[in-house]
């Protein structure tokens, strides 16, 4: 049963806003392909993230750097074949938008025209404000990412929680607000103490979406294939495992194994 204050046929950039302006929570998760965007879409999940952890998940990097915006127009192109409702935001990847505004422009265009995506999601703030000004001029929504933003990695070397320090909580909100200011229709926080998270998500008047940032904001995002149990190494504090589909596909494969191997698969009825 749907705990949903409102139903939404088509979930818009406006939808969320109003989300939150009724206090109704927005659910968010990645998807990197057709078949598991369409169960995500009919599960009810308000919004979709392409997400760049598709480096991650989808091709085994270890780091968020190498996925090529080539390759995220291919995710995404397969995810919108399969959505009806949610909203599908696509993450600008890394070396896609940092050198100058037009660059940042001309990959969000390539997104939109060739994936068919709704939106574009960057991580940053103050310095790269001139890109986000630059693509929301065309009239692209963007979802801005502060806190934890992985295409950092190799600034901060590790991936533990951010702006624990007063003068690092200090730049995020100033961040935040600037985000809002400038026209964001959405923010992203990743891992960051759910005190100031929450300060964020009531100093603006758009959704900020945690990822480790506590309950205070105004929705959550996880990793579709961490949350559905499927990596077992991955295990930080914040990720809640829904299933174990890592057990339930590892048993099933090793049963077709077996039965293939016992001549068992296929059987009379299971041929022409
Ligand atoms: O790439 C991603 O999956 C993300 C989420 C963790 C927010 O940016």
């Amino acid at each position: 049963m749907s705990v949903a204050k409102k139903q939404y046929k088509r979930i818009t950039v406006k939808s969320l806003i109003e989300m939150k302006a009724n206090s109704e929570k927005i659910s968010m998760l990645t998807s990197y392909d057709f078949t598991m965007a369409q169960i995500v879409d009919q599960a009810g999940i308000d919004v979709i993230l392409v997400g760049d952890s598709a480096s991650n998940v989808m091709a085994g990097h270890e780091t968020t750097l190498p996925i090529t915006l080539d390759q995220m127009i291919y995710h995404a192109s397969g995810v919108i074949r399969a959505v009806k409702r949610a909203l599908v935001i696509v993450d600008l990847p890394f070396g896609s938008y940092q050198s100058d505004p037009k660059e940042a422009l001309r990959s969000s265009i390539r997104i939109m025209k060739e994936s068919g995506a709704h939106a574009v999601k960057l991580e940053g703030g103050s310095e790269i404000k001139d890109s986000i000004k630059r693509i929301l001029k065309a009239g692209i929504p963007v979802m801005g990412h502060l806190g934890l933003t992985p295409q950092s990695i190799y600034k901060f070397g590790t991936y533990t929680v951010r702006a624990k320090e007063e003068y690092e909580a200090q730049k995020l909100k100033e961040d935040a607000v600037m985000l809002e200011r400038i026209g964001c229709f959405a923010i992203v926080l990743e891992k960051v103490p759910a005190k100031l998270a929450e300060e964020v998500a009531k100093s603006v008047q758009v959704p900020v979406i945690g990822i480790g940032a506590g309950g205070g904001v105004d929705g959550q995002v996880l990793v579709l294939h961490d949350m559905l149990g499927m990596n077992k190494e991955f295990s930080p504090r914040f990720l809640r495992r829904y299933a174990d589909l890592n057990t339930v596909m590892t048993e099933a494969i090793q049963h077709y194994n077996d039965d293939v191997k016992a001549k068992k698969f296929p059987s009379d009825e299971e041929q022409y």
